[in-house]
Protein backbone atom coordinates (compact mmCIF):
# COMPACT_ATOMS: atom_id res chain seq x y z
CA UNK A 1 0.00 0.00 0.00
CA UNK A 2 2.96 1.93 0.23
CA UNK A 3 1.72 4.37 3.53
CA UNK A 4 2.63 4.83 6.40
CA UNK A 5 0.89 4.65 10.21
CA UNK A 6 0.67 8.20 11.76
CA UNK A 7 -0.28 8.39 15.00
CA UNK A 8 0.39 12.41 15.65
CA UNK A 9 0.53 14.85 13.18
CA UNK A 10 3.95 14.55 11.46
CA UNK A 11 4.03 16.53 7.77
CA UNK A 12 3.82 14.18 5.22
CA UNK A 13 6.21 15.37 2.16
CA UNK A 14 4.55 15.90 -1.30
CA UNK A 15 6.18 13.20 -3.91
CA UNK A 16 6.35 14.70 -7.32
CA UNK A 17 2.70 16.05 -8.41
CA UNK A 18 1.42 12.94 -6.63
CA UNK A 19 -2.28 13.64 -4.95
CA UNK A 20 -1.40 13.29 -1.14
CA UNK A 21 -4.39 11.09 0.37
CA UNK A 22 -4.55 10.40 4.29
CA UNK A 23 -6.91 7.09 4.80
CA UNK A 24 -8.95 7.02 7.95
CA UNK A 25 -10.17 3.19 7.59
CA UNK A 26 -11.99 3.65 11.31
CA UNK A 27 -14.12 1.24 12.81
CA UNK A 28 -15.77 -2.10 11.95
CA UNK A 29 -15.85 -3.22 7.93
CA UNK A 30 -14.08 0.13 7.35
CA UNK A 31 -10.83 -1.73 8.69
CA UNK A 32 -12.23 -4.21 5.71
CA UNK A 33 -14.13 -2.55 2.53
CA UNK A 34 -11.23 0.58 2.71
CA UNK A 35 -7.89 -1.34 1.97
CA UNK A 36 -9.94 -2.93 -0.94
CA UNK A 37 -10.39 0.85 -2.28
CA UNK A 38 -6.93 1.66 -1.70
CA UNK A 39 -5.93 -1.21 -3.47
CA UNK A 40 -8.15 -0.71 -6.49
CA UNK A 41 -7.01 2.84 -6.92
CA UNK A 42 -3.88 1.48 -7.08
CA UNK A 43 -4.46 -0.80 -9.72
CA UNK A 44 -5.94 2.53 -11.56
CA UNK A 45 -1.96 3.49 -11.30
CA UNK A 46 -3.42 6.71 -10.16
CA UNK A 47 -1.05 9.38 -8.90
CA UNK A 48 -1.47 9.55 -5.19
CA UNK A 49 0.26 8.51 -2.58
CA UNK A 50 -1.84 7.42 0.55
CA UNK A 51 -0.85 7.71 4.48
CA UNK A 52 -2.61 5.84 7.05
CA UNK A 53 -4.30 7.01 10.36
CA UNK A 54 -5.62 5.11 13.08
CA UNK A 55 -8.28 7.65 14.58
CA UNK A 56 -11.29 5.40 15.15
CA UNK A 57 -12.34 3.31 18.56
CA UNK A 58 -9.28 1.19 18.74
CA UNK A 59 -7.04 4.48 19.56
CA UNK A 60 -10.42 5.70 21.58
CA UNK A 61 -9.94 3.13 23.70
CA UNK A 62 -6.38 2.69 24.09
CA UNK A 63 -5.12 6.41 24.47
CA UNK A 64 -8.85 8.40 25.19
CA UNK A 65 -7.40 10.82 22.11
CA UNK A 66 -10.57 10.47 19.20
CA UNK A 67 -8.78 13.74 16.99
CA UNK A 68 -5.31 14.37 17.90
CA UNK A 69 -4.60 17.87 18.99
CA UNK A 70 -4.02 19.99 15.12
CA UNK A 71 -5.44 16.55 13.47
CA UNK A 72 -8.08 18.18 11.79
CA UNK A 73 -5.81 21.49 10.48
CA UNK A 74 -3.07 18.36 9.37
CA UNK A 75 -4.90 17.37 7.16
CA UNK A 76 -6.05 20.39 5.73
CA UNK A 77 -2.65 21.70 5.36
CA UNK A 78 -1.10 18.12 4.13
CA UNK A 79 -3.36 16.36 2.16
CA UNK A 80 -5.42 16.94 -1.31
CA UNK A 81 -8.83 14.41 -0.22
CA UNK A 82 -9.38 12.08 2.59
CA UNK A 83 -10.71 8.59 2.26
CA UNK A 84 -12.98 7.59 5.20
CA UNK A 85 -13.91 4.23 6.14
CA UNK A 86 -16.82 4.76 9.11
CA UNK A 87 -17.00 5.03 12.80
CA UNK A 88 -19.00 3.41 15.64
CA UNK A 89 -18.08 0.28 17.64
CA UNK A 90 -20.04 -1.80 20.68
CA UNK A 91 -17.56 -0.94 22.98
CA UNK A 92 -17.93 2.83 22.92
CA UNK A 93 -21.80 3.15 23.79
CA UNK A 94 -21.56 7.01 23.78
CA UNK A 95 -20.12 7.03 20.37
CA UNK A 96 -18.21 10.16 21.56
CA UNK A 97 -15.42 9.05 18.95
CA UNK A 98 -17.70 8.73 15.68
CA UNK A 99 -19.28 12.05 16.79
CA UNK A 100 -15.33 13.82 17.39
CA UNK A 101 -13.92 12.12 14.47
CA UNK A 102 -16.28 12.25 11.55
CA UNK A 103 -18.86 14.84 12.88
CA UNK A 104 -16.18 16.93 13.94
CA UNK A 105 -14.57 16.46 10.41
CA UNK A 106 -17.41 17.77 8.31
CA UNK A 107 -18.33 20.98 10.72
CA UNK A 108 -14.63 21.81 11.84
CA UNK A 109 -13.31 21.33 7.74
CA UNK A 110 -16.43 23.09 7.18
CA UNK A 111 -17.58 20.28 4.45
CA UNK A 112 -20.73 21.95 4.12
CA UNK A 113 -22.01 19.69 0.82
CA UNK A 114 -22.48 16.04 1.19
CA UNK A 115 -22.91 15.13 -2.23
CA UNK A 116 -24.71 11.71 -2.47
CA UNK A 117 -25.20 10.05 -5.86
CA UNK A 118 -27.53 7.41 -6.43
CA UNK A 119 -27.50 5.13 -9.91
CA UNK A 120 -28.43 1.28 -10.72
CA UNK A 121 -25.46 -0.58 -11.85
CA UNK A 122 -28.35 -3.24 -12.70
CA UNK A 123 -31.75 -3.82 -12.73
CA UNK A 124 -31.11 -7.12 -10.44
CA UNK A 125 -30.28 -4.94 -7.47
CA UNK A 126 -33.56 -2.33 -7.27
CA UNK A 127 -36.16 -4.04 -4.83
CA UNK A 128 -38.63 -2.23 -7.52
CA UNK A 129 -40.04 -3.73 -10.13
CA UNK A 130 -39.59 -2.89 -14.02
CA UNK A 131 -36.63 0.15 -12.99
CA UNK A 132 -33.92 -0.27 -15.50
CA UNK A 133 -30.63 1.55 -14.65
CA UNK A 134 -31.47 4.25 -16.72
CA UNK A 135 -34.42 4.98 -14.63
CA UNK A 136 -32.45 5.73 -11.32
CA UNK A 137 -29.39 8.06 -11.75
CA UNK A 138 -30.33 11.06 -8.89
CA UNK A 139 -27.88 12.45 -6.13
CA UNK A 140 -28.87 13.93 -2.87
CA UNK A 141 -26.83 16.82 -2.22
CA UNK A 142 -27.31 16.87 1.81
CA UNK A 143 -26.25 20.16 3.94
CA UNK A 144 -23.57 18.88 5.89
CA UNK A 145 -22.96 21.54 8.95
CA UNK A 146 -25.93 22.54 10.44
CA UNK A 147 -29.28 21.67 11.22
CA UNK A 148 -30.16 19.10 14.31
CA UNK A 149 -26.61 18.00 13.77
CA UNK A 150 -25.09 20.79 16.03
CA UNK A 151 -25.32 18.94 19.21
CA UNK A 152 -27.06 22.51 20.50
CA UNK A 153 -29.82 22.18 23.21
CA UNK A 154 -30.24 20.48 26.42
CA UNK A 155 -32.02 18.76 29.19
CA UNK A 156 -33.74 20.00 31.96
CA UNK A 157 -35.42 18.10 35.33
CA UNK A 158 -33.46 14.92 33.95
CA UNK A 159 -34.50 11.97 35.29
CA UNK A 160 -37.93 13.00 36.41
CA UNK A 161 -41.57 12.66 35.46
CA UNK A 162 -41.46 16.47 34.28
CA UNK A 163 -37.89 15.95 31.66
CA UNK A 164 -37.14 18.42 29.13
CA UNK A 165 -35.01 17.61 25.93
CA UNK A 166 -34.48 20.19 23.59
CA UNK A 167 -32.34 19.36 20.31
CA UNK A 168 -31.98 23.00 18.48
CA UNK A 169 -32.37 22.82 14.59
CA UNK A 170 -29.98 25.67 13.17
CA UNK A 171 -30.66 26.99 9.90
CA UNK A 172 -28.56 29.88 8.99
CA UNK A 173 -28.76 32.55 5.58
CA UNK A 174 -25.24 31.49 4.66
CA UNK A 175 -25.77 27.88 5.00
CA UNK A 176 -28.76 27.40 3.55
CA UNK A 177 -27.87 29.75 0.63
CA UNK A 178 -24.54 28.27 -0.05
CA UNK A 179 -25.95 24.36 -0.11
CA UNK A 180 -28.46 25.59 -2.38
CA UNK A 181 -25.93 27.40 -4.49
CA UNK A 182 -23.98 24.25 -4.34
CA UNK A 183 -27.25 21.89 -5.83
CA UNK A 184 -27.85 24.51 -8.70
CA UNK A 185 -24.08 24.72 -9.75
CA UNK A 186 -24.01 20.54 -9.42
CA UNK A 187 -27.00 20.69 -11.63
CA UNK A 188 -25.27 22.93 -14.84
CA UNK A 189 -21.73 20.83 -14.18
CA UNK A 190 -22.72 17.41 -14.33
CA UNK A 191 -24.19 15.12 -16.47
CA UNK A 192 -26.22 12.18 -16.48
CA UNK A 193 -24.49 8.65 -16.81
CA UNK A 194 -26.45 8.26 -19.80
CA UNK A 195 -24.50 11.81 -21.02
CA UNK A 196 -28.12 13.92 -20.66
CA UNK A 197 -27.54 16.97 -18.93
CA UNK A 198 -28.72 17.17 -15.37
CA UNK A 199 -32.17 19.78 -15.94
CA UNK A 200 -33.74 19.98 -12.39
CA UNK A 201 -33.01 21.01 -8.81
CA UNK A 202 -35.74 19.73 -6.22
CA UNK A 203 -35.69 21.26 -2.61
CA UNK A 204 -37.24 19.29 0.19
CA UNK A 205 -38.03 20.28 3.38
CA UNK A 206 -40.93 19.79 6.14
CA UNK A 207 -41.88 23.68 5.77
CA UNK A 208 -45.31 22.93 6.28
CA UNK A 209 -44.19 22.19 9.86
CA UNK A 210 -41.42 23.57 10.84
CA UNK A 211 -42.41 26.89 9.71
CA UNK A 212 -39.07 28.91 10.59
CA UNK A 213 -36.54 26.80 9.04
CA UNK A 214 -39.12 26.01 6.44
CA UNK A 215 -39.49 29.40 5.53
CA UNK A 216 -35.82 30.39 5.20
CA UNK A 217 -35.28 27.30 3.00
CA UNK A 218 -38.27 28.43 0.88
CA UNK A 219 -37.10 32.22 0.58
CA UNK A 220 -33.42 31.59 -0.27
CA UNK A 221 -34.34 28.39 -2.63
CA UNK A 222 -36.91 31.00 -4.61
CA UNK A 223 -33.60 33.85 -4.48
CA UNK A 224 -31.12 31.50 -5.76
CA UNK A 225 -33.13 29.70 -8.26
CA UNK A 226 -33.81 33.32 -10.23
CA UNK A 227 -30.43 33.09 -10.68
CA UNK A 228 -30.38 30.26 -12.98
CA UNK A 229 -33.47 30.37 -15.17
CA UNK A 230 -32.14 27.43 -17.21
CA UNK A 231 -33.08 25.14 -14.50
CA UNK A 232 -36.06 23.98 -13.80
CA UNK A 233 -36.98 24.04 -10.05
CA UNK A 234 -39.32 21.57 -8.01
CA UNK A 235 -40.41 21.47 -3.92
CA UNK A 236 -41.16 18.41 -2.16
CA UNK A 237 -41.79 17.90 1.49
CA UNK A 238 -40.19 15.12 2.69
CA UNK A 239 -42.91 12.33 4.00
CA UNK A 240 -43.86 13.16 0.09
CA UNK A 241 -40.36 12.48 -1.41
CA UNK A 242 -39.86 9.63 0.34
CA UNK A 243 -42.78 8.48 -1.42
CA UNK A 244 -41.73 9.82 -4.90
CA UNK A 245 -38.59 7.78 -4.55
CA UNK A 246 -40.20 4.39 -4.17
CA UNK A 247 -43.22 5.28 -7.02
CA UNK A 248 -41.47 7.41 -9.65
CA UNK A 249 -37.62 7.35 -8.82
CA UNK A 250 -36.93 8.28 -12.53
CA UNK A 251 -38.77 12.00 -11.85
CA UNK A 252 -35.41 12.78 -9.91
CA UNK A 253 -32.68 15.07 -10.55
CA UNK A 254 -30.94 16.81 -8.17
CA UNK A 255 -32.64 17.15 -4.62
CA UNK A 256 -31.09 19.85 -1.79
CA UNK A 257 -32.37 19.14 1.29
CA UNK A 258 -31.13 19.90 5.26
CA UNK A 259 -28.67 17.58 7.09
CA UNK A 260 -31.43 14.70 8.79
CA UNK A 261 -33.46 14.54 5.87
CA UNK A 262 -30.66 14.40 3.57
CA UNK A 263 -29.54 11.37 6.31
CA UNK A 264 -32.65 9.74 6.14
CA UNK A 265 -33.57 9.82 2.71
CA UNK A 266 -29.79 8.61 1.55
CA UNK A 267 -30.39 5.28 3.39
CA UNK A 268 -33.84 4.72 1.46
CA UNK A 269 -31.88 5.92 -1.68
CA UNK A 270 -28.94 3.07 -1.10
CA UNK A 271 -31.81 1.05 -0.55
CA UNK A 272 -33.00 1.39 -4.42
CA UNK A 273 -29.67 1.38 -5.94
CA UNK A 274 -28.88 -2.50 -3.82
CA UNK A 275 -28.28 -1.20 -0.16
CA UNK A 276 -25.62 0.49 1.65
CA UNK A 277 -23.21 -1.62 0.23
CA UNK A 278 -23.37 0.20 -3.13
CA UNK A 279 -23.64 3.65 -1.90
CA UNK A 280 -20.89 5.94 -2.48
CA UNK A 281 -19.96 10.04 -0.87
CA UNK A 282 -18.48 13.17 -0.98
CA UNK A 283 -18.39 15.51 1.90
CA UNK A 284 -17.38 18.54 -0.15
CA UNK A 285 -15.92 22.61 0.06
CA UNK A 286 -14.98 23.40 -3.18
CA UNK A 287 -10.98 24.81 -2.73
CA UNK A 288 -10.44 22.85 0.06
CA UNK A 289 -9.62 19.07 0.73
CA UNK A 290 -12.90 17.31 0.89
CA UNK A 291 -13.65 13.63 2.57
CA UNK A 292 -15.18 10.84 0.46
CA UNK A 293 -16.86 7.78 2.49
CA UNK A 294 -19.01 5.35 1.90
CA UNK A 295 -22.60 5.89 3.20
CA UNK A 296 -22.73 2.93 4.97
CA UNK A 297 -21.90 3.02 8.85
CA UNK A 298 -19.88 0.11 10.25
CA UNK A 299 -22.21 -2.57 10.53
CA UNK A 300 -20.80 -4.25 14.15
CA UNK A 301 -22.64 -7.56 13.24
CA UNK A 302 -20.86 -8.38 10.39
CA UNK A 303 -17.73 -6.95 10.90
CA UNK A 304 -14.44 -9.16 11.24
CA UNK A 305 -16.08 -11.73 8.79
CA UNK A 306 -14.89 -11.14 5.19
CA UNK A 307 -18.28 -10.43 4.04
CA UNK A 308 -18.99 -6.59 3.75
CA UNK A 309 -19.74 -5.34 0.51
CA UNK A 310 -16.64 -3.27 -0.87
CA UNK A 311 -18.12 -1.33 -3.90
CA UNK A 312 -19.31 1.39 -1.64
CA UNK A 313 -16.18 2.17 -0.69
CA UNK A 314 -14.21 1.16 -4.22
CA UNK A 315 -16.90 3.62 -5.89
CA UNK A 316 -16.14 6.26 -3.38
CA UNK A 317 -12.95 6.25 -4.15
CA UNK A 318 -13.39 6.39 -7.93
CA UNK A 319 -15.68 9.66 -6.66
CA UNK A 320 -12.65 11.25 -4.83
CA UNK A 321 -10.14 10.50 -7.63
CA UNK A 322 -12.78 12.34 -10.60
CA UNK A 323 -12.74 15.13 -7.84
CA UNK A 324 -9.10 15.34 -7.92
CA UNK A 325 -8.99 15.74 -11.52
CA UNK A 326 -8.45 12.41 -12.54
CA UNK A 327 -11.24 11.03 -14.92
CA UNK A 328 -9.73 8.22 -16.68
CA UNK A 329 -9.16 6.29 -13.51
CA UNK A 330 -12.47 7.13 -11.74
CA UNK A 331 -14.38 5.82 -15.04
CA UNK A 332 -12.14 2.79 -15.35
CA UNK A 333 -13.19 1.55 -11.49
CA UNK A 334 -17.04 2.37 -12.09
CA UNK A 335 -16.54 0.24 -14.58
CA UNK A 336 -14.97 -2.68 -13.21
CA UNK A 337 -17.69 -2.44 -10.20
CA UNK A 338 -20.19 -2.34 -13.41
CA UNK A 339 -18.32 -5.53 -14.88
CA UNK A 340 -18.24 -7.27 -10.97
CA UNK A 341 -21.80 -5.96 -10.92
CA UNK A 342 -23.14 -7.82 -14.47
CA UNK A 343 -21.02 -11.01 -13.28
CA UNK A 344 -22.39 -11.25 -9.78
CA UNK A 345 -18.27 -11.12 -8.86
CA UNK A 346 -19.39 -9.78 -5.58
CA UNK A 347 -20.04 -9.76 -2.09
CA UNK A 348 -23.26 -12.07 -1.10
CA UNK A 349 -25.53 -8.93 -0.33
CA UNK A 350 -25.84 -8.38 -4.07
CA UNK A 351 -26.17 -11.84 -4.96
CA UNK A 352 -22.37 -12.89 -5.67
CA UNK A 353 -20.55 -15.86 -3.55
CA UNK A 354 -17.07 -14.11 -2.63
CA UNK A 355 -15.81 -12.29 0.36
CA UNK A 356 -14.76 -8.89 0.94
CA UNK A 357 -11.03 -9.28 -0.33
CA UNK A 358 -11.90 -11.64 -3.38
CA UNK A 359 -14.57 -9.32 -4.46
CA UNK A 360 -12.09 -6.19 -4.32
CA UNK A 361 -9.16 -7.96 -5.88
CA UNK A 362 -11.83 -8.82 -8.82
CA UNK A 363 -12.10 -5.50 -9.25
CA UNK A 364 -8.50 -4.65 -8.87
CA UNK A 365 -7.76 -6.93 -11.41
CA UNK A 366 -10.22 -6.02 -13.89
CA UNK A 367 -9.14 -2.30 -13.41
CA UNK A 368 -5.72 -3.45 -14.55
CA UNK A 369 -6.47 -5.26 -17.29
CA UNK A 370 -8.59 -2.04 -18.87
P1 LIG B 1 -24.81 0.37 9.02
O1 LIG B 1 -24.71 1.13 7.75
O2 LIG B 1 -23.53 0.05 9.68
O3 LIG B 1 -25.62 -1.00 8.75
C1 LIG B 1 -26.98 -1.01 8.33
C2 LIG B 1 -27.29 -2.34 7.65
O4 LIG B 1 -26.63 -2.39 6.38
C3 LIG B 1 -26.79 -3.57 8.42
O5 LIG B 1 -27.69 -4.61 8.18
C4 LIG B 1 -25.45 -3.87 7.77
O6 LIG B 1 -25.07 -5.22 7.90
C5 LIG B 1 -25.74 -3.49 6.32
N1 LIG B 1 -24.52 -3.00 5.65
C6 LIG B 1 -23.93 -1.80 5.81
N2 LIG B 1 -22.86 -1.71 5.04
C7 LIG B 1 -22.76 -2.87 4.36
C8 LIG B 1 -21.83 -3.38 3.42
N3 LIG B 1 -20.78 -2.67 3.00
N4 LIG B 1 -22.03 -4.63 2.93
C9 LIG B 1 -23.07 -5.36 3.33
N5 LIG B 1 -23.98 -4.93 4.23
C10 LIG B 1 -23.82 -3.70 4.74
O7 LIG B 1 -25.76 1.24 9.98
P2 LIG B 1 -26.19 0.98 11.52
O8 LIG B 1 -26.34 -0.48 11.77
O9 LIG B 1 -27.33 1.90 11.73
O10 LIG B 1 -24.97 1.55 12.35
C11 LIG B 1 -23.87 0.76 12.83
C12 LIG B 1 -22.82 1.72 13.38
O11 LIG B 1 -22.27 2.51 12.33
C13 LIG B 1 -23.37 2.71 14.41
O12 LIG B 1 -22.38 2.92 15.39
C14 LIG B 1 -23.60 3.96 13.59
O13 LIG B 1 -23.60 5.15 14.36
C15 LIG B 1 -22.42 3.89 12.65
N6 LIG B 1 -22.56 4.63 11.39
C16 LIG B 1 -21.45 5.26 10.96
C17 LIG B 1 -21.46 5.90 9.74
C18 LIG B 1 -20.21 6.59 9.28
O14 LIG B 1 -19.19 6.51 9.93
N7 LIG B 1 -20.23 7.26 8.15
C19 LIG B 1 -22.61 5.86 8.95
C20 LIG B 1 -23.74 5.17 9.42
C21 LIG B 1 -23.70 4.55 10.64
C1 LIG C 1 -24.07 9.13 7.72
C2 LIG C 1 -24.24 8.60 9.14
C3 LIG C 1 -23.93 9.68 10.16
C4 LIG C 1 -24.91 10.83 9.92
C5 LIG C 1 -24.00 9.20 11.62
C6 LIG C 1 -22.98 8.10 11.88
C7 LIG C 1 -23.83 10.30 12.62
O1 LIG C 1 -25.51 8.07 9.31
O2 LIG C 1 -22.97 9.54 7.36
O3 LIG C 1 -25.03 9.10 6.95
O4 LIG C 1 -26.04 10.81 10.42
O5 LIG C 1 -24.53 11.75 9.21
MN1 LIG D 1 -26.66 7.96 7.48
Amino acid sequence: MGSRMLHGCANVACVGAKKRIAVIPGDGIGKEVIPQAVKVVEAAAAAVDFTSFDWGADRYLADEVTVPPDGFATLARNFDAILLGAFGDPRVPSNVHAREILLGMRVKMDLYANVRPVRLMDSSLCPLKNIEPKDLDFVVIRENTEGVYGDVGGVFKQGTPDEVAIQEDINTRKGVERIIRFAFDYCGSNKKLDGSPRRRVLMCDKSNAMTHAGGLWQRVFKEVAAEYPKIETQHMYVDALCMQMVREPCSLDVIVTNNMFGDIVSDLAAGLQGGLGMAASGNVHPGHTSMFEPVHGSAPPIAGKNVANPFGAILTAAMMLAHLGMASEAQKIDAAVLEAVRQQKSTSDIGGTLGTREAGEWVAREVSSR
